[in-house]
């Protein structure tokens, strides 16, 4: 217990936990061990907490608190520095309003998920013309250049793919040493500058940036002391915006091998798309791209810090201890997820389970009052739309790919990006 486990964490990626919660519990436990091990990372003990209790455990913030959570080596090239994601209090809370505001507006969500939907379109029917196409590229260039413009950033298109390649490597690139782990901070440092230079051009009016639109929001926005943000934190959270859009393409990836892997489901949500004449919001494919998040690998595990002793399945957890919250074995508790390895999209059919709380792929609790995502009805709408247009192309997975991926990888992705042969149709 007291050897350090942080290269067990760098190998195991995924599984560490998974391994850690096994090896500690008996025999007779080995179906569904306990939550609460405690292992030693970067020097120091972190309990482990899941499961529907782990879960409002970790969003109690009576009892939890988040700055000095994450290793700074990690938060700080996938976030950025003074990122929204490792404050407390009242700071967290008025920076948090502007995430709300800007993505919580349906209307405003739609506006953006009509967008990338005529990007898809637009990109698969090139895929008809060449015989096909790979899902992760293809979905990175449309949500980049779909988040890019609808945060009101005006700049040409081949800036537009280029920033979603930047913010494609950084995701990719954060936690896995050396050569990603040093290509996400290179292209954390050019992002950096690009979006507190799009701020200060902004604010000085050389940039006009439409009213409501994230660029305007952020350039606007103001800390506790009333101050702007200093252009570096206001460019931080622009990019905490585009960044995560882009990263649902690994999600998107995902998608597609679920949809190949169930030709039932497949033509449901075709179907649905000629029945409503949309491929924007869908009740089938919605409850398909829960399911998708449920399943598949994305974030392992989050950390907080306990402000006071506490305790979780009778073992104590000292004030100053890090405590991580298992999201994969939470998404996968058999206690709250009948058949949990098993993919099926109608447990999120009319049944709200996407609001309980044992289901975090974006963190649980509320994110109006805590730290859950603010970005899901975009994420969801994102994935939902290109599981449905990719279901409507009819089209199939190339024979011999590599769609395997590492779970000590992290972030995880089908190796190939997901390779789909469509029958070529003349233009
Ligand atoms: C926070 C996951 C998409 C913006 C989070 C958290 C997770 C997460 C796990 C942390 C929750 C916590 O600390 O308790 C994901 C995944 C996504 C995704 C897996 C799909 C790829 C998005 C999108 C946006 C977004 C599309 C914006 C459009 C944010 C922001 C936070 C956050 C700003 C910080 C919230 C806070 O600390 O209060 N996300 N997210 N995310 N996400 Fe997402």
């Amino acid at each position: 217990m007291w050897l350090d486990q942080t290269v067990d964490l760098l190998r195991d990626g995924y599984v560490f936990t998974a391994r850690a919660r096994r090896e500690r519990s008996s025999a007779a436990a080995a179906q569904r061990p306990r939550y609460a091990v405690t292992v030693r990372l970067l020097g120091r003990p972190a309990t482990v907490v899941g499961g529907a209790d782990g879960v409002r455990l970790f969003y109690d913030s009576t009892r939890m608190r988040r700055e000095g959570a994450m290793p700074q080596a990690i938060a700080r090239p996938l976030f950025g520095r003074g990122a929204v994601h490792g404050l407390d209090g009242e700071e967290h809370r008025t920076r948090k309003r502007m995430f709300v505001d800007a993505l919580m507006d349906r209307e405003r969500v739609d506006e953006l998920l009509e967008l990338a939907d005529g990007l898809m379109v637009e990109a698969l029917q090139e895929w008809r013309r060449r015989g096909g196409g790979v899902v992760y590229p293809t979905a990175t260039e449309v949500y980049g250049r779909a988040v890019i413009r609808w945060a009101g950033i005006e700049v040409p298109p081949e800036v537009e793919a280029r920033r979603a390649d930047d913010l494609a490597v950084i995701v990719d690139g954060f936690a896995t040493p050396v050569m990603p782990y040093v290509a996400a901070w290179r292209r954390r440092v050019v992002c950096d500058r690009w979006a507190a230079a799009l701020v200060r051009e902004t604010r000085s009016g050389r940039r006009a940036a439409p009213e409501g639109s994230v660029l305007a929001r952020v350039a606007a926005q103001r800390g506790t002391d009333g101050e702007l943000l200093d252009v570096h934190t206001a460019g931080v959270e622009l990019l905490n915006v585009l960044r995560p859009t882009v990263a649902v393409a690994r999600f998107a990836a995902f998608g597609a091998v679920a949809l190949a892997e169930a030709p039932e489901w497949r033509r449901r949500l075709a179907d649905e798309v000629a029945e409503r004449g949309s491929a924007v919001g869908g009740p089938l494919a919605t409850a398909f791209a829960h399911e998708v998040r449920r399943v598949y690998p994305f974030v392992p595990a989050l950390a907080a810090v306990a402000t006071r002793d506490t305790e979780f399945e009778r073992c104590p957890i000292p004030a100053g201890r890090r405590v991580l919250l298992d999201v994969m074995a939470t998404n996968h508790d058999p206690q709250e997820w009948p058949e949990p390895s098993t993919f099926e999209p109608e447990r999120f059919l009319g049944t709200g389970a996407e609001w309980s709380a044992p289901f975090v792929p974006q963190g649980g609790g509320r994110p109006e009052s805590g730290h859950r995502c603010p970005g899901e009805l975009v994420a969801v709408g994102l994935l939902a739309l290109t599981c449905a247009r990719l279901a409507e192309l009819d089209g199939r997975l190339v024979r011999g790919q590599d769609l395997g991926w590492s779970w000590g990888r992290i972030p995880a992705l089908p190796r190939s990006g997901v390779v789909i042969a469509v029958d070529a149709q003349p233009s």
